[in-house]
C-alpha cells in the first residue's frame, strides 16, 4: 500500500508535519518520502527547514559557519530557563563554545564514566529488587514510569552530588523543567508550577554551589567548580547552567533510550532469546536501537547567512531542522537501512548523539547507564515482555523526544 493510499484510509496527512499526532507516533514513512523526493522541506506553517538526508544532516551539524545553535535552548525553555543571564554550551557557537565543552569534557571522559559503574549498578539493581518486593516472583510493572523514569535521574543526583533527602524534590523539579518544552500546550495553572519549580531547582543548585565551593566533594559540581584548562575556569552561573543543561540532556533521552530498547525486543523474540542467553550483545542492541529509533529525532539551529543546502536556497535567519531519526535510515549509508539488525557492522556514523562541535558529551554515559540497566535486569528477571504488541505502543507526545510513553510489562523473577 503507498502512503497515499493508506492516508486516503486513515486521514493521515499527505505530507511531512511534526506537529501533527499520527505523524509523531510513525514519522519513518514521512522520512522516507523526503529523502527520496525533497531533502529539503520548506515547512510553512512552522518557517522551518527540516534536512533528511544524512548527507544534508551531516553538513548542518559540521557547518557551524553556516548553522549557528544560538536559538537551541530558547526555543527550548523560553523564559523557564532557570539560569537566564548565561547560555550553556549547547546553544553556543564556536570559538566560545570551546571554553566550555573543553572545562565539561573532563567530567565525561571513558575513565571517569567508568568509575561511576558501580554506583549506576548499585540503583539499577534497588529499584528492581523494588519492584520484585513491591510486585513479588512474578507480575506486572510499568517499565517506563517504574524503572526507567527513576534509573537516570537518580544516577544523575548522584554525579552532581545532589544528597539522597533531596532527591525526591529534584525529581519533581526535573519533570517541570522537561515540561518547558511543551510550555505553548499548557495553561497558567501548570505555567505557574513550573516557574515555581524553575526558581526552586535554581535556588537549590546555588545552595549546592556554595556548600562545595567551601568544601569540595568527589561530585561533578566539585569537578566544574574546580576544573582549569589553560589558566581558565568556569563562572558560579557557568557552572549552575552546565548542572540544568546535564538535567535536560541526560535524563529523559536515556529514559527513552531503554524505552525504545524494549520496544524492539518485543518486536523480534528472537534477538531477545539472543540477548537473554548472552549479555555481551546487550551493546549492539542498544547501538542498534540507537540508529533505528533514536530518542533524539532531530536537533534545532538557524541560518547565519543567505545558505545552500542540497540544492535548496535558504535564506539568512531561517529555522533549520536536521532530522537524526531519518538521517539514520538513508539507505546511502546503511545497508537495509529500515530492517533491526544487531548484528550490522559499523556502515556509517549514526546521528544520534549528532556529530560535529557539539556532539553528545554524555554519550560514554548514557551508553554505560543503559548497558548496566539491562545486565541488571537481564540477571535478575528470567522474563520481561510488554504486554501490547509493539505496534499498540503510544509514543511521547513530541516530535522532539521519542520513547513510549507508558509500556506495562509481564516480568518473573528468576
Ligand atoms: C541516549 C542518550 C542520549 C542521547 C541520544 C543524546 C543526544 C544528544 C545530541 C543529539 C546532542 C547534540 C546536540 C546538538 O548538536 O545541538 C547532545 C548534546 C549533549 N548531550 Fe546528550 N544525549 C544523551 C545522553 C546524554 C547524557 C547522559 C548527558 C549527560 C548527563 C548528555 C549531555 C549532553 C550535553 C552536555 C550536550 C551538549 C554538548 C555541546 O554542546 O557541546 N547527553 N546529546
Amino acid at each position: 500500500m503507498t502512503l497515499s493510499s493508506t492516508a486516503a484510509a486513515t486521514s493521515l496527512p499527505e505530507t511531512y508535519d511534526p506537529l501533527n499526532e499520527q505523524v509523531k507516533q510513525n514519522p519513518y514513512p514521512y522520512y522516507a518520502m523526503m529523502r527520496a523526493s525533497e531533502p529539503v522541506k520548506y515547512l510553512p506553517h512552522m518557517d522551518t527547514y527540516a534536512v533528511a538526508t544524512y548527507e544534508g544532516v551531516d553538513k548542518v551539524l559540521k557547518d557551524h559557519k553556516s548553522f549557528s545553535s544560538q536559538h537551541f535552548w530558547p526555543e527550548l525553555l523560553g523564559e523557564y530557563d532557570p539560569v537566564p543571564e548565561v547560555p550553556p554550551m549547547i546553544s553556543m557557537d564556536p570559538p566560545n563554545h570551546m571554553h566550555l565543552r573543553k572545562l565539561a569534557n573532563k567530567a565525561f571522559m571513558p575513565s571517569k564514566v567508568a568509575a561511576l559503574e558501580d554506583r549506576a549498578r548499585a540503583i539499577a539493581t534497588e529499584l528492581v529488587e523494588g519492584l520484585v518486593a513491591k510486585y513479588g516472583n512474578e507480575g506486572e510493572f510499568d517499565w517506563v514510569w517504574e524503572f526507567t523514569a527513576l534509573y537516570p535521574v537518580t544516577v544523575i543526583c548522584e554525579v552532581l552530588g545532589v544528597p539522597t533527602e533531596r532527591r525526591a524534590e529534584f525529581k519533581v523539579w526535573v519533570d517541570d523543567l522537561l515540561g518547558a518544552a511543551n510550555r505553548h500546550a499548557y495553561g497558567p495553572e501548570r505555567l505557574a508550577e513550573i516557574r515555581k519549580h524553575s526558581d526552586e531547582l535554581r535556588q537549590f543548585f546555588e545552595e549546592l554551589y556554595d556548600l562545595r565551593k567551601q568544601d569540595p566533594q568527589d561530585d561533578l559540581i566539585s569537578t566544574f567548580i574546580t576544573a582549569e584548562v589553560n589558566g581558565e575556569t568556569m563562572s558560579r552561573l557557568e557552572v549552575l547552567q552546565m548542572a540544568t543543561l546535564l538535567l535536560i540532556g541526560g535524563v529523559e533521552t536515556t529514559t527513552n533510550l531503554l524505552g525504545c530498547t524494549m520496544v524492539e525486543l518485543r518486536r523480534h523474540p528472537d534477538i531477545y532469546a539472543r540477548v537473554q542467553a548472552d549479555h555481551s550483545l546487550i551493546p549492539p542492541l542498544l547501538e542498534e536501537t540507537l540508529r533505528f529509533n533514536p530518542v533524539v529525532q532531530m536537533l534545532f539551529r538557524h541560518t547565519i547567512e543567505d545558505t545552500e543546502l542540497c540544492g535548496v536556497k535558504i535564506p539568512k535567519g531561517k529555522a533549520v531542522m536536521p532530522l537524526l531519526g531519518s538521517a539514520n535510515r538513508d539507505a546511502s549509508k546503511y545497508a537495509n537501512a529500515d530492517v533491526f539488525d544487531i548484528d550490522r557492522k559499523p556502515e556509517a556514523p549514526m546521528m544520534s548523539f549528532g556529530q560535529g562541535p557539539h556532539f553528545c558529551l554524555g554519550s560514554f554515559l548514557a551508553r554505560m547507564e543503559a548497558r548496566v540497566a539491562l545486565e541488571v535486569v537481564f540477571s535478575r528477571l528470567e522474563k520481561v515482555e510488554p504486554i501490547a504488541e509493539a505496534d499498540e505502543v503510544v509514543w511521547l507526545d513530541s516530535y522532539f523526544a521519542r520513547g513510549p510513553h507508558t509500556l506495562p510489562v509481564r516480568f518473573k523473577a528468576r
